[in-house]
């Protein structure tokens, strides 16, 4: 069984078909990303797996369930966790405070009055652990508004991380970053992929993002399918070359 099953869907705005007829699995570990120029569907598609739109047509089946009808919230309740806007993310507070929210959460505290010492102390090693992982020991006390463009990304991506899912659905991590930024961003996730060994989704239209990262690749084009496979696959393919790499390489 996928974890991810994705079965001939479709989105509808009115007249236009902004995704039409999409099939495709993720397995367990895999990095599947998803890519296409502007308007391809990228953003729609990912919206329907994170549930915040329902698919017109099709079925989308998470760890066993079929989840189409079910909202974003319940989505996370199960496991999905999407990146968490930089809107959601409290700039006037500092990247171990923010860290502190999901990591609650996610070891049931929250809501609690009252904690251990103990507990406490559980909370803080894990925020302690994500800091790292996310390279962001050294930023820890400050406030996410000062830190840079691509510091921000990775509290986002860290506050994702700390829910545990079972599935990351990124969607344009290295929109709006430099080169170094984009690279370091790249390799964030290349980490939580290859050592947490997380499943990961990514919607990227910057390929450089995507080839030294993905374990499979789906290319949109209008919505549809254009081609599916492994890096390589997908750089030897001439529908793909044509319809895009070609592109990418004169405007180089
Ligand atoms: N909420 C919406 N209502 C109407 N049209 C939309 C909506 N969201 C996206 N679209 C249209 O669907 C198409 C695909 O958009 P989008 O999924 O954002 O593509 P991408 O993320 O690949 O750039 C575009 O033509 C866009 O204008
Ligand atoms: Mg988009």
């Amino acid at each position: 069984m996928s974890l991810l099953e994705i079965q001939n869907v479709s989105q509808h705005f009115g007249e236009l078909v902004a995704v039409k007829d999409v099939t495709l699995n993720v397995e367990q570990g895999e990095l599947h990303a998803v890519i296409g120029p502007n308007g391809a569907g990228k953003t729609t598609f990912f919206n329907m797996i994170s549930g915040f739109y329902k698919p017109t047509h099709g079925r989308i089946v998470f760890n066993g369930q079929d989840v189409t009808a079910l909202t974003p919230e319940a989505r996370v309740q199960m496991g999905m966790a999407r990146t968490f806007q930089i809107t959601e993310v409290f700039r006037e507070l500092t990247v171990r405070d923010n860290l502190r929210i999901p990591v609650e959460v996610a070891q049931g505290l929250r809501l609690r009055l009252y904690r251990t010492r103990q507990q406490t102390e559980q909370t803080e090693r894990r925020i302690d652990e994500l800091l790292e992982l996310g390279g962001l020991t050294d930023n820890a006390d400050r406030n996410v508004g000062e830190l840079s463009h691509g510091d921000q990304r990775s509290t986002e991506i860290m506050m994702a991380v700390a829910m545990k899912p079972k599935l990351l659905l990124l969607d344009e991590p290295a929109a709006g970053m430099g080169t170094r930024e984009t690279y370091s961003t790249a390799l964030l996730i290349r980490k939580l992929h290859r050592k947490q060994k997380l499943t990961i989704v990514l919607v990227e239209h910057d390929m450089r993002v995507i080839f030294n990262l993905a374990d499979r690749i789906t290319v949109l084009t209008e919505g549809e399918i254009l081609d599916q496979g492994t890096p390589d696959e997908i750089a030897a393919s001439e529908k793909v070359r044509t319809a895009y790499l070609g592109d990418e390489r004169e405007s180089a």
